[in-house]
């Protein structure tokens, strides 16, 4: 680990360790006025990952993506572009799709109250017997649509009128990753949990290593939890990576390699596990061997769905012996997820407690004084010392 506090200062940025880090205070993760406020000021403002691209592969295939308490249809049109849309009907309000996914297979989008018909890019096509309503016109009534950004074969959406430009928030992610060519990769394998705790533990879990003597013996040997270089500090974009004691080695049950090294990975990723929190609803891991993802959907206060995908190249993914190996990965990160979440629901319940109020960090744990510093910034809150 770098020396934090010359780092800090030397990117300027208006804190360093020498401050003394606290933790937010409990009703951070307990306080349903407060998780009103986020639901507000981060998830309906922020981008979220929605997807990967080839979940919705051809012209029609829909995907429907809880935010908060909102619904949005990603969906793919005829001309082959990605759309988000909001999952209510401009008539009188009704959710139109209520399956995960699907395929709007006759090429419209149709409510099932009174058959309004839209198109796949949101315009209003039919209203039957609305040319009798007096200055009605289709054109003032698609669906309400919410924003699109992609990037390595993700596709994120920002349900704000007027959002951050995509660039300049996710702008730490472009140019980087490159040689893992992550538009080309497919997923392998998807690993789903449901988690009593606050969206927040997880992020915190993701970004400090402090925990890994004790809460993951076999992630300790792979990769020594002293070994952690971070290189983004601040903004939606937060991480570094862990030098594998093991040359040519991975995560895995027996620290060797899953699959061969991805597209054109080489040289020093070869040794290194990357671990990036993209604020506030995605958590990656561009491995030597294979690139994880999670996919956090915040659904209460103290409830989060995680989706854990595993991507690979296609070539790797059609080749039985490959795969058989393979296993080897999702069994290991499999055990170290959920020995992670024991220890964030845990965390969830101990801040129940009307004694606790807030503690101290470790210097091991600036990241997670860095995700904080981001809450607060974006809910405008401002604490006392
Ligand atoms: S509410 Fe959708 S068509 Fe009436
Ligand atoms: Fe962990």
């Amino acid at each position: 680990m770098q020396d934090t506090q010359q780092r800090f200062k030397k990117r300027g940025v208006d804190y360093d360790v020498s401050e003394v880090m606290f933790g937010l205070p409990r009703e951070y993760y307990q306080s349903e006025a407060i998780y009103q406020e986020e639901l507000e000021k981060i998830f309906y403002q922020r981008w979220i990952l929605a997807c990967r691209e080839e979940e919705v592969p051809e012209p029609g295939d829909y995907l429907t993506v809880p935010v908060g308490e909102e619904s949005i249809i990603v969906v793919r049109d005829e001309q082959g572009q990605i759309h988000a849309h909001f999952n209510v009907c401009r008539h009188r309000g009704t959710r139109i799709c209520m399956e995960e996914k699907g395929q709007f297979a006759s090429g419209f989008i149709q409510c099932p109250y009174h058959a309004w018909r839209y198109k796949l890019d949101g315009h209003l096509k039919a209203a039957p017997l609305m040319k009798d309503a007096p200055g009605f016109q289709k054109t003032d009534n698609p669906l309400f649509s919410a924003h699109v950004g992609l990037w390595g074969g993700f596709v994120f959406i920002n349900l704000a009128e007027e959002p951050a430009p995509f660039e300049d928030e996710m702008g730490a992610l472009f140019g980087k990753f490159e040689d893992w060519k992550l538009p080309e990769l497919r997923i392998a394998h998807q690993l789903s949990y449901t988690l009593s705790c606050n969206w927040k533990l997880i992020l915190q879990n993701y970004q400090e290593c402090y925990h890994c003597p004790g809460v993951h013996p076999l992630l300790s040997r792979w990769t020594p939890f002293r070994s952690a270089v971070h290189d983004c500090f601040d903004g939606a974009v937060i991480g570094g990576y862990m030098e594998m004691s093991e040359p040519g080695g991975s995560m895995t049950m027996d620290g060797k390699a899953a699959a061969p090294p991805v597209c054109n990975v080489s040289g020093d990723d070869l040794q290194r596990v990357h671990y990036y929190s993209v604020f506030p609803s995605l958590l990656l891991s561009p491995h030597p061997d294979f690139v994880l993802y999670h996919r956090i959907r915040s659904v209460a206060v103290g409830q989060i769905r995680n989706d854990c995908f595993f991507l690979l190249h296609p070539d790797v993914i059609g080749e039985p012996k490959h795969m058989e190996r393979f296993q080897s990965a999702i069994e290991f990160w499999d055990m170290t997820n959920r020995q992670d979440w024991r220890v964030c629901e845990q965390m969830q319940l101990g801040l129940t407690s009307r004694r606790f109020e807030r503690g101290r960090y470790s210097p091991q744990e600036d990241m997670l004084y860095a995700l904080d510093k981001e809450v607060l910034k974006a809910l405008g809150h401002v604490l006392p010392e």
